[in-house]
């Protein structure tokens, strides 16, 4: 009984969401890293990586789409699950892909799979305040939420790429009214992808709750890179963002460990990976 449990290192305790805003609060950098599989998983979590999301930007570095429009649920489900048996102490996040939370009801059943089915702890979903009735009823029914404003990938299509986003003074300001609104609803982080530095500096002084970032710039409470980029798997352009840190290493292990200790000390996001 409870072998899961039992087997956990507890001088180094499982993250949960307190963890997340008692480090927002000490100013400790919160280090993420996206796994879609078992082993990357256990050394995502070895590596000493606070958290740990399940993106549906498996559908491109896994399945070889273009876009992470086609990912479904059962997807998320499945690599949730094996992902789940890798971690002892990383915070498990799944996200919730597109068209599965276009109703509070849809969004209620599907967050549930990925909790029950896959082992998910929090889910996540892309939206503003267009999301707000979704996330309220998510809280309501005390399933933790993130919620992913800035560069939105499901909305690719409507968007006409993949740009930085907020960089004119409006949709700034909107993105911070809705970063809040979210807040509001119970959301309880939030990630931001693709802005300007001076954008993620504004949305986290203006938010309680932990604000993560990619291409977020270095004022955010932590970072985010999708796994295999920072393991130099990915071929062709990759974001400005993107720092490869198998560099100079010989194991994954140790490119992971970099990485974790980069964000840490602050040295990653530099300079060449920010927006203005
Ligand atoms: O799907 C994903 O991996 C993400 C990251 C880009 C943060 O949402």
């Amino acid at each position: 009984m409870y072998k899961q449990l039992q087997q956990r290192n507890m001088a180094s305790p499982p993250v949960n969401v307190s963890t997340l805003r008692q480090m927002k609060a000490d100013a400790e950098p919160i280090a993420c890293l996206t796994a879609y599989d078992a082993s990357f998983a256990q050394l995502v979590d070895m590596a000493g990586t606070d958290l740990v999301l399940v993106g549906d930007s498996l559908g491109m570095v896994i399945q070889g789409h273009d876009t992470t429009v086609p990912v479904t649920v059962d997807d998320v489900v499945y690599h949730t699950r094996i992902v789940a048996r890798g971690l002892r102490r990383g915070f498990l996040v799944a996200d919730l892909p597109f068209m599965s939370y276009a109703t509070p009801e849809q969004a209620l059943d599907n967050a549930v799979r990925l909790m029950q089915e896959g082992g998910a702890m929090m889910v996540k979903l892309e939206g503003g305040r267009n999301q707000t009735a979704v996330v309220e009823c998510l809280a309501r029914h005390d399933i933790p939420v993130c919620a992913h404003l800035g560069l939105k990938p499901q909305s690719v299509h409507k968007i006409g790429g993949f740009k930085v986003q907020g960089r004119e003074r409006g949709a700034a300001d909107k993105m911070t009214d809705d970063a809040l609104a979210l807040q509001n609803a119970g959301a309880d982080l939030v990630l931001l992808e693709c802005v300007p530095n001076e954008v993620g500096k504004t949305i986290t002084a203006a938010l309680e709750v932990p604000v993560i970032g990619i291409g977020a710039g270095p004022f955010v409470d932590g970072q985010i890179l999708v796994l295999y980029d920072i393991l130099g798997i990915t071929q062709g352009r990759t974001p400005r963002f993107v720092q490869n840190f198998m560099h100079g290493r010989d194991s994954q292990l140790a490119a992971i460990e970099a990485y974790v200790t980069a964000v840490k000390d602050r040295s990653y996001p530099a300079k060449e990976h920010c927006f203005s």
